[in-house]
């Protein structure tokens, strides 16, 4: 069967600044938050960091015209605070003219911009004065977004203020899997409420400076399925992930209200966290929250499947296993598990589920009629092999096939979803997992630089000309 995509409907690829731009400590930039993880003992596989990275940032030029040989309609990319206001100070003007620069040499290749903002690399100077836990920090965001609205507003139209929150907040405060590996239930939950404080604050802003701006969020989503619907403990693992992943941060965005339900489960495991939290949540923080976007972004790369019983098979996938030991993100998850549905797995070891998303892109639009959904981000992780220079990586051609052919089962089935971006462009920095994960549709050879387009990059690019996916 063959599915075809709306004339309207746009293609585009997803990297972020720390992945893929290298040049670190160049033209001004400071540390982030992610230069200084990456150099804890243990945090990250192989002590990798985003120092050269692809080295976006010399190389941009060449990247913008493999985007177009590729047919890219839209590049969505985000852009380094620390470079643009390094130390979460003044605005550098080098850094910003980087952005610029690649912006132009987008416009000019007939590709949209689609600029995020926080894509998880704070300024290090002000995580030392509390980062997400302090509320100062929103300011300084704010005052970030406006300079390269100053610089770019002239220019791009579509902007997320924020990319993943929940890992930005819960994995990077409370599990101390990412920077800057603060292990705190307190911490994350204080992390999550600024983070979206600062988003509500910057769509509040620039909007009023040009309401013709298109404005919105991107949230990692999943599907929680219980193992047993009709066991009331796997339904109740399946309401708990479900509240602690998707709803903290959805009922804000779209109900201007936390889960009640979510936070009754955290006062019950860490009274003294949830009391800060909701000394945290100020007068009318949530309306500044809830302020109307424009679109919302998902990412999503799997489902999960979780019970109220141990599975008593053994776990496959998993955190990088880094040599930190990494908590839950999650304030309040005893009693979850997690159950193995003996799906195909990336080399990540996500279950490939793309039917999940396509009942997640429903669930969302069902419950927020009228906001147009993006899949800001799905992908997968392989193990590539090069033979004779090319890379025929067909596990990730299928699975590209497969969630957009989900997609398309969304759209058919009523739901509002206008584009899709495949994860990543380039291979690129994975995070606490360094270079061994390898996402990209464009194969780096970190020693050269060389880009190689992968068989599935070949097959997007038809699929961007053709609007046709055979799924
Ligand atoms: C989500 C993040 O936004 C991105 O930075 C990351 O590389 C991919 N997922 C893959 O894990």
């Amino acid at each position: 069967m063959t599915r075809l995509f709306p004339a309207d409907f746009l293609f585009g690829a997803a990297t972020a600044a720390y992945q893929i731009e290298g040049a670190a400590f160049e033209d001004g930039r400071t540390a982030s938050i992610w230069d200084h993880f990456a150099r804890v003992p243990g945090a990250v596989i192989g002590a990798d960091n985003g120092d050269v990275a692809c080295d976006h940032y010399h190389r941009y030029r060449d990247d913008v015209a493999l985007m177009r040989d590729l047919g890219l309609q839209s590049y969505r990319f985000s852009t380094s605070w620390s470079r643009v206001r390094p130390d979460g100070g003044e605005p550098n003007a080098k850094g910003i003219d980087f952005y610029s620069r690649l912006v132009d040499e987008l416009r000019e290749a007939d590709i949209l911009p689609w600029l995020t903002l926080h894509h998880w690399d704070m300024p290090q100077a002000l995580e030392e004065k509390g980062g997400w836990t302090n509320r100062d920090t929103v300011d300084r965001f704010v005052e970030y977004a406006l300079t390269m609205h100053d610089a770019l507003g002239d220019r791009v139209n579509i902007w997320t203020t924020l990319n993943e929150p929940w890992c930005s907040s819960f994995l990077s405060y409370t599990a101390g899997a990412h920077a800057p590996g603060r292990q705190s239930v307190r911490d994350g939950l204080l992390a999550s409420h600024h983070l979206m404080l600062a988003h509500g604050r910057v769509v509040e802003e620039l909007r009023s400076r040009d309401a013709s701006l298109q404005l919105g969020i991107t949230l990692n989503l999943t599907m929680a399925d219980p193992a047993d619907p009709s066991d009331p403990a796997d339904a109740d693992a399946a309401r708990r992930l479900d509240g602690q992943f998707n709803r903290w941060f959805l009922d804000p965005l779209t109900r201007q209200q936390y889960p009640a339900d979510i936070i009754e489960d955290i006062r019950a495991v860490d009274g003294d966290a949830l009391t800060e939290f909701e000394a945290a949540v100020q007068p009318g923080d949530l309306q500044i929250i809830g302020s109307p976007i424009d679109f919302l972004g998902v990412n999503y790369y799997h489902g999960e499947l979780v019970s109220g019983h141990p599975d008593t098979r053994p776990v496959v996938g998993g955190d990088a296993p880094t040599d930190r030991a990494i908590r839950s993100p999650f304030p309040s998850n005893d009693g979850i598990f997690w159950h193995d549905r003996g799906l195909e797995r990336t080399g990540m070891g996500w279950e490939v589920q793309p039917e999940g998303l396509t009942r997640l892109l429903l669930r969302v639009s069902a419950d927020n009629p009228g906001l147009p959904l993006y899949v800001t981000e799905n992908g997968a992780a392989y193990d590539d092999v090069v033979a004779d220079g090319e890379i025929n990586d067909v596990e990730r051609t299928a699975f590209v096939r497969k969630h957009l052919a989900a997609v398309s089962d969304a759209i058919d089935q009523g739901a509002d979803v206008r584009g899709f971006f495949y994860w990543s462009l380039l291979d690129n920095y994975e995070w606490a997992w360094g270079y061994e994960k390898r996402f990209g549709i464009v194969r780096v050879n970190y020693e050269t630089q060389e880009r190689t387009v992968k068989a599935s990059g070949h097959e997007y690019a038809r699929v961007i000309r053709t609007r046709e996916v055979p799924a």
